[in-house]
């Protein structure tokens, strides 16, 4: 299956190559201003194309999906290393939940989760220790939903079980490590319908709540460019991931294999298959010189053929118009950053390295101080950036704000995730990420592989809701009732 996949997948992009040698008219877009005026700008023309599988018959799309109410939420959670165990203890503080059962590979580290769940009061999960238990948790009948933070290349073959056992599933980032695995998820969830929703924890950070909020309501005009990345040192952590999962497949893949952090927030923000899509990408990296220095100080050997770039970027053109820039720089000395950014036609917010806000025209902030003294080419004030900040907190953070600080979590938003993911179950409203932000958000990593090995080529981003893009007119959290 995988090297027919990959034989098509080097025919397409045999084929792109050939239609942009052959392509040289110019097909007028069918962008229109806001105020309705047409657009004359090429469509590109010579993009390398990935194949995109027919809907089986009898499978429909999931954009907008739901399952029925439920009374309370059943948990098992696979995979209890670094980043497990605290989701388990975030688990037992939030109501209507049980965890029912936990699993890892090794015996201490189920210990050692057990007693966080302890520590909340809650009893004692059954435990599932060794290489394949994972199988026979999926398999409970009183499970409803499996909760995946194992290394990257076991979450697929996870979530697909689980799926098919008939458990919705939550997985952590990135969901998926290729195409065909991002197909795979789309694929099981349309045909089990089954939630899929991958665990991007950024999207609920405060500042990036209160920003989409802010643009919902129109503050920033139309949005034309949004910015994410994934700048983070990893130095003290590689030797911790279990059997060094993380740089071993750093050192074997290219491209941006950790988007989803820059991706999730950015994507939000414009609205992804929800009235828009991502149309193509362009990708270039740099040479990889720390990856391979951290290869020989943890394994003791050298690395000649380190694939993935220190530093990657993408370029990601919309239907809509806009443009995307994402980066990943996991191996040297800088600050962290997501970057997070918008560009609107009426203002501009920016997270790193400073949280800030500006705007071409102060009235659209009236009522905030000092507003008669802005002007377009700074950031506001501090002041007037909190006072911002307050009147457009998002009815999410306002409702759980105080918990969500006291329970933590990369400073909360990981109880938001957790909280909201249990409040759209137990309610019946479509998740907050849909099995399609999963497959897109994963999709950047193998996308610009491909670009970069084609000479920063543009390759077309792959529909995953197969047509049902402009189902939804915007992005939207649902609330109970609705
Ligand atoms: N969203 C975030 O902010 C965030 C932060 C950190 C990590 N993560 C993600 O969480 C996941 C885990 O990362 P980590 O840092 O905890 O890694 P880790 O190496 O510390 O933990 C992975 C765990 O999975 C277990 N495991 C592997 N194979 C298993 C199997 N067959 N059955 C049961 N358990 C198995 C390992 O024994 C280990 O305990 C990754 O996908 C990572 O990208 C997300």
């Amino acid at each position: 299956m995988k090297k027919l996949f990959t034989a098509l997948l080097a025919l397409s992009i045999g084929l792109g190559g050939f239609a942009q040698e052959k392509e040289h008219s110019c097909p007028t877009s069918d962008l229109k201003s806001p105020d309705g005026t047409q657009i004359h700008r090429c469509k590109h023309s010579g993009i390398i194309k990935t194949k995109v599988p027919q809907r089986p018959d009898g499978q429909t799309d999931l954009v907008g999906f739901r399952t029925a109410p439920m009374d309370s939420v059943r948990v098992g959670f696979i995979g209890l290393g670094m980043r497990g165990p605290d989701a388990v203890r975030r688990f037992g503080l939030i109501d209507r939940t049980s965890v029912k059962a936990i699993c890892d590979k090794y015996q201490d580290r189920v210990d050692k989760t057990q007693k966080k769940l302890l520590s909340t009061g809650r009893p004692a999960a059954d435990e599932y220790v060794g290489e394949e238990a994972w199988k026979q948790l999926c398999e409970r009948p009183d499970i409803d939903l499996v909760y995946i933070a194992t290394d990257w290349v076991n979450h697929v073959p996870m979530a697909l079980y689980a799926m098919e056992h008939g458990k919705h599933v939550a997985l952590e980032v990135p969901a998926a490590m290729n195409l065909e695995e991002c197909w795979q998820l789309v694929d099981t969830a349309e045909k089990t319908k089954r939630h899929c929703m991958m665990l991007e924890n950024c999207v609920y950070d405060f500042f990036e709540l209160t920003t989409l909020n802010m643009a919902q309501k129109g503050l920033f005009g139309d949005i034309l460019h949004v910015e994410g990345s994934y700048i983070h040192n990893l130095e003290d952590f590689w030797k911790h991931y279990e059997g060094n999962w993380r740089l071993d497949f750093n050192e074997k893949n290219r491209g941006d294999v950790y988007a989803t952090h820059g991706m999730g927030p950015a994507a939000q923000l414009i609205n992804l298959h929800r009235g828009n899509k991502m149309n193509y990408i362009v990708s270039m990296d740099s040479r990889p010189l720390t990856g391979p220095k951290h290869v020989k100080n943890i394994l003791g050997r050298d690395s000649s053929d380190f694939k993935n770039g220190d530093h990657t970027m993408s370029m990601i053109q919309t239907e809509n118009g806009q443009t995307m820039h994402i980066q990943h720089d996991v191996m040297n000395p800088r600050p962290y950053s997501r970057m997070y950014q918008l560009t609107g036609t009426d203002g501009f917010a920016n997270k790193y390295m400073k949280e800030g806000y500006s705007f071409r025209d102060a009235s659209i902030i009236e009522g905030v101080p000092d507003h008669e003294d802005l002007n377009a080419h700074t950031f506001v004030p501090d002041d007037v950036k909190e006072a911002l900040m307050e009147k457009y907190k998002h009815p999410i953070q306002a409702e759980i704000e105080e918990v969500a600080k006291k329970v933590g979590g990369h400073g909360g938003m990981d109880y938001i995730m957790d909280y909201r993911l249990v409040y759209c179950l137990l309610n019946g409203l479509p998740l907050d990420q849909d099995v399609y932000d999963a497959a897109e958000w994963s999709a950047i990593g193998e996308l610009s592989r491909i670009s970069i090995e084609n000479n920063s080529a543009p390759v077309e981003v792959p529909d995953f809701t197969r047509g049902a893009w402009k189902k939804l007119n915007g992005y939207h959290h649902y609330m109970k009732g609705e």
